[in-house]
């Protein structure tokens, strides 16, 4: 068969070790010809692409990044770029494509595959939000980098008697905050999923250190919010698929916790450095697992499907479902790390 494969928004650390597993069950497996488009859909649209081969694929399974680039563009943003997508795929010979990418990214292979595109999805994001599997590779990598970090950001904290405050990456949802929180020993952690009062925050850091403990760790996900009325966040500013950009969050918590407690108080933001870099162990598995059965899934003409890690095993699951939810923190999750707050 002929196949396109494509990675699309933020980068993530796997994309490489996916790309090689198609291409390698693809041509050894079943003989096929697999053609790599270039930053996301934009290769789709302007029909820019290179073959890939198990030889030039060499050496990339602990390379971060992707090597086809990534990009946001979104065909249904341009007035013809659904049909210059659908015109590249002809041209192209192509039977199937393969679309890696987050939620907003599949969320458009599945509009595509009503349009006709026969395509199979993989889910990517270091966030871990996507509904319908329980990991997405790249969320092991990030959390391993933030715990990291939050293990370094203890004993500066504890030399200096300081509040830390720690961003890390999770528009919608706390995944990333909550285990590097529950791993680092966050004193608090915020999360989207939770509104956060900031008199609550001071209140309990306050009494921390009334305690005797003079340094404190406050994980902080990007997309937080606090309670209405509870604290001025500046608006919101949108991508090409509409999602919200952020950054920043920790900058106002840590002024108020300042301002409101009188400790010294510092802000990290880890930002990019969660997404870059080599994946762990888990995560090259994880990848090299979902490009094995992405390519089984195109020969299955699984078109509209998404692959998924489902306890334990790897399944194939409708985009539709995959994408109609958000995937919070898990209620017992939150509990764990709760027990371990101030
Ligand atoms: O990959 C998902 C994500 O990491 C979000 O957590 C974050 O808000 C966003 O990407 C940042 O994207 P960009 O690289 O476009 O700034």
């Amino acid at each position: 068969m002929r196949i396109g494969v494509l990675t699309a928004g933020g980068d993530c650390p796997g994309l490489n070790a996916v790309l090689r597993a198609i291409v390698r069950k693809g041509e050894r497996h079943h003989g096929d010809m697999v053609l790599g488009f270039h930053d996301g859909y934009r290769g789709l649209i302007d029909n820019e692409a290179t073959v890939l081969t198990i030889e030039q694929l060499r050496g990339t399974l602990p390379r971060g990044g992707t090597v086809l680039g990534t990009s946001r563009v979104n065909p249904y943003m341009l007035e013809d770029g659904v049909q210059r997508v659908l015109d590249t795929v002809d041209k192209n010979g192509l039977e199937g494509v393969i679309a890696i990418g987050g939620e907003g990214s599949l969320s458009c292979a599945l509009e595509l595959s009503k349009e006709g595109l026969p395509v199979v999805g993989v889910p990517k994001t270091i966030d871990n939000d996507i509904g319908a599997t329980e990991r997405t590779f790249g969320f092991d990598t990030a959390v391993a980098i933030a715990t990291d970090a939050i293990d370094r950001l203890h004993t500066t904290a504890e030399s200096h008697n300081r509040v830390m405050v720690v961003e890390v990456m999770g528009r919608h949802v706390g995944h990333i905050a909550t285990w590097a929180g529950i791993a680092g020993g966050a004193t608090i952690t915020l999360i989207p999923e939770e509104p956060f009062d900031i008199v609550e925050v001071c209140g309990a850091l306050t009494r921390r250190h009334e305690r005797g403990r003079y340094a404190s760790i406050v994980v902080v996900a990007e997309g937080a919010k606090p309670k209405p009325g509870t604290l001025d966040i500046p608006d919101d500013d949108f991508d090409e698929y509409g999602h919200i950009r952020l950054g920043g969050i920790a900058n106002l918590v840590a002024s108020a916790i300042e301002w409101r407690t009188g400790y010294e108080t510092r802000v990290t933001i880890l930002g990019h450095v969660q997404r870059g870099g080599t994946p762990t162990a888990f995560d090259r598995v994880l990848s090299t697992r979902f490009g094995i059965a992405a390519i089984d899934a195109v020969h299955a003409e699984a078109w509209g499907h998404m692959v998924a890690l489902q306890s334990g095993s790897i399944v194939t699951v409708p985009l539709a479902e995959a994408v109609s939810t958000l995937k919070p923190v898990r209620a017992d999750l939150w509990s764990v790390a709760q027990e371990f707050f101030a």
